[in-house]
């Protein structure tokens, strides 16, 4: 077996990789933000937008983060600094650890949101009620802040306690039984949906495209979106690649990664939109949208309050395993860059996120400055971290490896383990020229061409 650094780990199999990358990809960000994107950008138009950025933009881009992380078998600042030693794009790397540890801050907050569904399940909380019932029992439960910080914390010290444990492969391990279950769940849900009384209007929001919705706000939001979910654009795949062996097929993995992560959330956007009509609830509702269209649903069905206990128990696992993926990135940069122990990294980077999580906990009703602050806190840091910073990040890894790494030494490395990498022109050419584009071309429309306006 060959490895790139062997005091750091591989993963165990091709299987081991594909699980803990698709457990990083699949979480909040395609049962919890790709409906509310999809609610805010006016539906089937946005989906569509949302597939095609995928395909063009996101499978190129992860193959090329995984080949950079294998090939350098570093965190994303080590990644450059070994391909570019004493250039400034080790700042790329830097902004993605930054990156990281801004999502984990305000991500653990809506994850805490899901463990407070678990104990709503459980008794019964919601049971029996209505859309607005549901809807002021949710605003109820986040204005309160020690609440929301409390629940903030648990789910960060959880994360951290698996980082530090390194009982990693241990949940990645039993998110390979528990996720297939999740993806079952979802589709009985969705069957459940689309039957209920009123849904038709949601299947058709879904699913028929209105174009003329498009503009670029939209683009933006599905470019932003694809590079959330898929997570992509701060390096979490680079880390990933670094752990992966030098025989594994990079160019099909991240193809499996990209097609599943894509079909969970167009399966949860089937699953929610059907009911949300049905519910009578508006498209646009924001953070509590899935909070509040998924008890309607369950209260459409025998065993309602079981069903939806094992449903948020499963969807806290999928958060699990993309937020150790997010704390994964600053504790690997510390490690490798700054001598740290895991133990102390993991820690520090977890305080950290806590610290900086806190007003995000504070700004969905309790604290009123920092909720009504343009679309919250937390709202502004998912605008500008989770979605912005990661497409900058995207940009400057296509323009790096198209034209300062360059292409050939990126096909040679992703070559390693694949006989074939069949689509390298079509790859090459997406790096160097379609990515950055496109990409620039979107930024450009949404934030510069307006300022003339
Ligand atoms: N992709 C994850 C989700 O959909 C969230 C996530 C994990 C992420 N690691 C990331 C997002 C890195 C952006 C960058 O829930």
């Amino acid at each position: 077996m060959t490895t790139t650094s062997t005091s750091r780990g591989t993963w165990g199999s091709r299987l081991g990789f594909v699980l803990a990358a698709a457990g990083s990809a699949i979480g909040l960000g395609n049962i919890w933000k790709f409906p509310i994107e999809t609610g805010e950008n006016g539906g089937a138009a946005f989906v569509f937008v949302y597939l095609i950025c995928v395909l063009s933009i996101g499978i190129p881009v992860m193959i090329t983060e995984l080949a950079v992380g294998r090939k350098t078998g570093s965190n994303p600042v080590g990644a450059f600094k070994k391909l570019m030693p004493g250039s400034a794009w080790k700042m790329v790397g830097g902004l993605g650890v930054v990156t990281g540890l801004m999502i984990l801050s305000a991500y653990a907050v809506v994850a805490g949101w899901i463990l407070k569904y678990i104990w709503f399940a459980v008794s019964g909380t919601l049971s029996g009620k209505g859309a607005d019932e549901i809807g002021a029992i949710f605003t109820a439960s986040t204005s309160s802040g020690w609440q929301s910080i409390t629940l903030l914390l648990f789910f960060l010290v959880l994360t951290a306690g698996v980082v530090v444990g390194g009982v990693q492969g241990g949940i990645e391990r039993a998110s390979k039984t528990l996720m297939p279950v999740l993806l079952v769940l979802l589709l009985l849900l969705c069957i459940r949906s689309v039957t209920l009384p009123g849904a038709g209007a949601g299947v058709s929001f879904y699913l028929k495209p209105d174009f003329s919705k498009i503009d670029f706000d939209v683009v933006m939001a599905a470019l932003g979106q694809a590079f959330f979910s898929l997570s992509l654009g701060m390096g979490t795949m680079i880390t990933y690649g670094s752990y992966l062996r030098k025989d594994d097929n990079l160019a099909t993995s991240a193809a499996a990664v990209c097609l599943l992560d894509s079909a969970v959330a167009i399966i949860a956007g089937f699953m929610i939109f059907p009911a949300l009509f049905a519910g009578g609830v508006d498209p646009q509702a924001g953070p509590g949208l899935i909070f509040v269209v998924l008890p309607h649903i369950f209260n459409n069905i025998p065993f309602g309050q079981l069903f939806s206990a094992f449903f948020f128990f499963l969807v806290a696992i999928a958060a699990l395993t993309s937020t150790i993926s997010l704390l994964e990135v600053p504790v690997a940069y510390f490690v490798d860059e700054r001598g740290w122990s895991r133990k102390k990294a993991a820690w520090l980077v977890t305080l950290g996120a806590f610290i900086i999580g806190i007003p995000s906990a504070l700004s969905n009703g309790a604290v009123a400055a920092l909720t009504n602050f343009r679309s919250g806190f937390m709202g502004e840091v998912f605008n500008w971290f989770g979605e912005f910073s990661l497409v900058i990040g995207g940009l400057a890894l296509c323009i790096f490896v198209g034209y300062r790494w360059g292409l050939k030494p990126a096909i040679e490395e992703i070559r390693q383990g694949s006989a074939e990498f069949f689509a390298s022109g079509l790859w090459g050419f997406m790096i160097r020229y379609g990515c950055p584009a496109a990409i620039a071309g979107i930024l450009v429309s949404k934030y510069i061409l307006p300022m003339f306006e």
